[in-house]
């Protein structure tokens, strides 16, 4: 080759932007959930190293800055320090943190732009900064490559989310779940950008969060005395004392953990219904006070064993105390208090259930039913508070604030809509996690089928609404029952990759959804969950056997 040749090679390669080995393919830059707008640009990649500072703009975005800089420390060995931005303006080799005056036309919105030198995050709200960030923490260089230097492509991002309310839940009452694995979920949903946990703690099984005034509730009501085998109604009972319980401590941690990921922590407390736990403690308080009530064992009880408070002024003064020490205990504006399946046949077998009908001027045990979430929803508001519950609570005249989860399809949520109240879809046949989501599991899963495409392409606004009747649909949520999830690597194994499916649906928006792209994003993805260490399904296509790693436990 000719000098000249060789020197116009170089001179080409100089001029080329980008350092082409250093540059991720395009198929590797890969966010879930997609952002609104993404936009990949020329220039070398930004290089991170104990060299590059978080710089931020305000005190406030010391939890995003603390969050980025552990992430970094734990998954890429990198020691990354935090200054304010104002010292260090003209600073390269930073990621500035930046919030700004004016108000974004969108809730939570932010931008990311990337350049050779510096990583620029804005956003009107510390919120805006936290997602930003995660977005950033998608476009680095997947963790446990051998790299050093993680890298970011030089981009440009502007996103916001589709729904206000996107939310998880756990039950920890069929089986507990202690606060390390609290945390670890927690994180989980701040990695997807949702925003509130509902945190199912009370239920026939057992009996989940200190009461001071009611300490029999966690003495007796946290534990049982067996666990059914097998799927209901089983092959058995395990015989084996189980159960735990937080402690207000503990549960003040999980709230501030949270709190820190801009996450919500929505406490359960079951009523009238699902109450047996409450009962095997007070029995005082049920329809059959002289029966010896005990913490269930088995699953599926709806209907068949009664586990239904008892309408008296008693109950209700029990209801108040104990929600007064959980609404003194979670900041959480919004209160959930269950209201599904109760039976009716205890209040009609009960004299004193009758005798309350009647003194009362109420129609019939649904008209009780009804009357008894009113006045709990009342109490509720007098501590500056909304009730959530599930549709079950609509059956009546429902109070004005109240918030419908419509569980039972979205037909409770449609109804719910058209009588004006805020409605939180979660329909069982698409946002059950508990359903298997493999053709053949390795492991026992509540006898449905619910697969990723299913939730994937569930829209949490039916068609049938109009666009102000929409307006009234605040977001969507998926449940983990735990029936046959006895422990954090099951939990795991069934939130994942669905939880993926969830955050696009409820982040991004509707016009964008492509399952085939989802799915070549989600490859990605899992790469990261190996580095982190997560249990998922790795089996992408519809109907196939999983090819999970080894599951213990139900
Ligand atoms: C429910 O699944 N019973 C809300």
């Amino acid at each position: 080759m000719k000098f000249s040749a060789i020197l116009l090679l170089l001179a080409l390669s100089l001029s080329v932007p980008c350092r082409s080995q250093s540059l991720p393919q395009p198929a590797a830059v890969a966010i879930i959930p997609q952002p609104v707008e993404l936009k990949l640009k020329n220039g070398l990649n930004f290089q991170l190293s104990n060299n590059t500072l978080i710089l931020i703009s305000d005190p406030e975005l010391t939890k995003s800055a603390d969050f980025l800089a552990d992430y970094l420390l734990r998954y890429y060995h990198i020691h990354i320090g935090i200054a304010r931005y104002t010292h260090n303006e003209n600073r390269k080799n930073a990621i500035r943190f930046l919030r700004t005056a004016s108000v974004a036309p969108h809730h939570d919105q932010y931008r990311l732009s990337v350049t050779s030198d510096v990583v620029e995050l804005t956003a009107s709200s510390d919120k805006g900064i936290f997602y930003g960030m995660q977005t950033m923490l998608q476009l680095l260089t997947l963790p446990g490559n051998g790299q050093i230097r993680p890298e970011i492509p030089c981009a440009e991002v502007l996103d916001y989310p589709r729904f206000d309310y996107r939310g998880m839940h756990l039950d920890v009452s069929r089986h507990f779940f202690g606060t390390t694995f609290i945390k670890r979920y927690i994180d989980y949903l701040a990695f997807h950008k949702l925003n509130y946990f509902h945190w199912h703690l009370t239920d026939d099984h057992g009996w989940r969060i200190e009461i001071k005034k009611y300490p029999e509730l966690t003495r007796i009501g946290a534990w049982r005395k067996g666990t059914i085998i097998g799927l209901y109604p089983g092959v058995g009972n395990d015989g084996k004392r189980y159960g735990g319980y937080y402690t207000q401590d503990e549960i003040k941690d999980i709230i501030n953990y949270a709190s820190d990921r801009y996450i919500t922590v929505i406490p359960e407390i079951e009523m009238p219904g699902h109450s047996l736990s409450v009962l095997a403690a007070y029995p005082d308080l049920g329809t059959e006070p002289d029966k010896k009530y005990e913490v269930a064992q088995t699953w599926g009880i709806f209907n068949k064993f009664n586990n239904v408070l008892q309408p008296t002024e008693k109950t209700f003064r029990f209801l108040e105390n104990v929600l007064t020490e959980v609404m003194d205990l979670f900041p959480s504006p919004y209160i959930h208090i269950g209201g599904d399946e109760c039976s009716r046949i205890w209040w009609k077998r009960s004299p004193v259930s009758q005798q309350i009908i009647r003194e009362k001027g109420l129609k019939d045990e649904n008209d009780l039913q009804n009357y008894m979430i009113n006045r709990i929803g009342k109490f509720v508001n007098s501590k500056g508070k909304t009730i959530i519950g599930w549709d079950e609570i609509l059956e009546g005249s429902l109070q004005a604030d109240a918030v419908v989860m419509s569980w039972r399809g979205e037909k409770g949520g449609i109804y719910g809509v058209k009588t004006k109240h805020r409605v939180i879809m979660t329909p069982e046949n698409f946002l059950y996690f508990n359903h298997a989501q493999s053709v053949k599991e390795d492991s026992l899963t509540a006898a449905k089928y619910l697969p990723l495409s299913s939730v994937y392409n569930y829209d949490p606004v039916p068609n049938s609404l109009s666009p102000a009747e929409a307006g009234y649909i605040w977001g969507a949520q998926a449940n983990l029952w735990t029936e046959y999830i006895s422990n954090p690597s099951k939990a795991e194994y069934m939130l994942f990759p669905r939880l993926d499916a969830l955050s696009e649906l409820l982040w991004s928006p509707g016009k964008k959804r492509n399952y085939d792209d989802f799915l070549r994003r989600l490859r990605v993805q899992m790469k990261r969950y190996d580095a982190w260490g997560v249990n998922y399904n790795s089996s992408l296509g519809p109907g196939q056997k999983n090819e999970s790693k080894a599951l213990v436990g139900h």
